[in-house]
């Protein structure tokens, strides 16, 4: 008997599916990026836990522009939100993305930590990144793209050299390769317990415990912001998800978005 496609596997599998916010599946065997064709549903009114699932991407999008490698075996997904919280919370989603994916990776027997805002590392390695994508309406938010790429079954000798010393992927970690439906089985339970804690307007909870997975805090770090270069202590993280960084001359800096390094991770050479 032929054996099943990626498309054809996964539409089985959503067939079963019962997980609270996940409404439809929609797989695809490649596509540029999950994240434009959540986009263009989502302007097409396609209605929340709508997600695009596809086996590899051609464009795979990173934060700031970058590209996400995309070869067979990592899962690329898209998850179509339109939630009922104010916007100053929404940067509070790839909190929820983040530790998610950090509690999937755990649940697999693999410890993961998190770098504000959203990068999941093992062992200081990448394993995970978020694209948070959205459409703000006034005081209203119409639409929110969580954009998740896990490093699941690659070969990491098989990704560009510039990335390879700084990532890693569970297959790697584990010395074998995982099951793919099962670990987007407890990904999908996991995103669906955190989210639902956003929307009980647990907040507080939810940082907390993103806390408890975060490696950032208290670390001297250097933040890459889309307009300067920001240096100190990473103090905390406010209400929505901000980064508060206190500088040498002790002022607090709240930090919206940016691209975090940490000092004693860094190439001096
Ligand atoms: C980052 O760490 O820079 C974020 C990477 C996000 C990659 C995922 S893969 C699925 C989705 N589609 C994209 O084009 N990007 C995100």
């Amino acid at each position: 008997m032929r054996k099943k496609t990626f498309v054809e596997d996964i539409q089985q599998f959503s067939k079963n599916l019962q997980i609270g916010f996940v409404k439809k599946l929609l797989v695809f065997d490649m596509l540029d990026s999950t994240n434009s064709t959540a986009k263009d549903f989502a302007r097409a009114d396609a209605e929340e836990g709508t997600i695009i699932i596809a086996r590899t991407q051609c464009k795979g999008r990173g934060r700031f522009d970058r590209m996400w490698q995309s070869p067979e075996g990592g899962v690329y997904l898209s998850i179509i939100l339109r939630p009922q919280i104010p916007v100053q919370s929404v940067s509070l989603l790839s909190f929820v993305a983040a530790l998610s994916v950090a509690k999937t990776i755990e649940a697999h027997g693999v410890y993961a930590t998190i770098k504000w805002p959203n990068d999941v590392r093992v062992k200081k390695k990448k394993i995970a990144g978020i694209l948070l994508e959205s459409e703000i309406k006034g005081d209203h938010v119409n639409y929110v793209i969580v954009g998740i790429g896990i490093n699941l079954n690659i070969d990491i000798e098989e990704l560009p050299s510039d990335i390879r010393s700084r990532s890693t992927s569970l297959s790697f970690e584990l010395g074998a390769p995982l099951e793919y439906q099962n670990f987007l089985q407890t990904l999908l339970v996991q995103f669906d317990n955190v989210y639902t804690r956003l929307n009980q307007h647990q907040d507080v909870r939810l940082i907390g415990e993103w806390k408890t997975l975060s490696d950032t805090l208290g670390k001297f770090v250097r933040v890459q912001t889309p307009t300067e270069v920001l240096q100190g202590t990473a103090v905390d993280v406010n209400q929505s998800g901000f980064l508060l960084l206190k500088t040498n001359q002790g002022e607090i800096k709240k930090i919206v978005s940016g691209d975090c390094l940490y000092f004693d991770e860094l190439d001096h050479t």
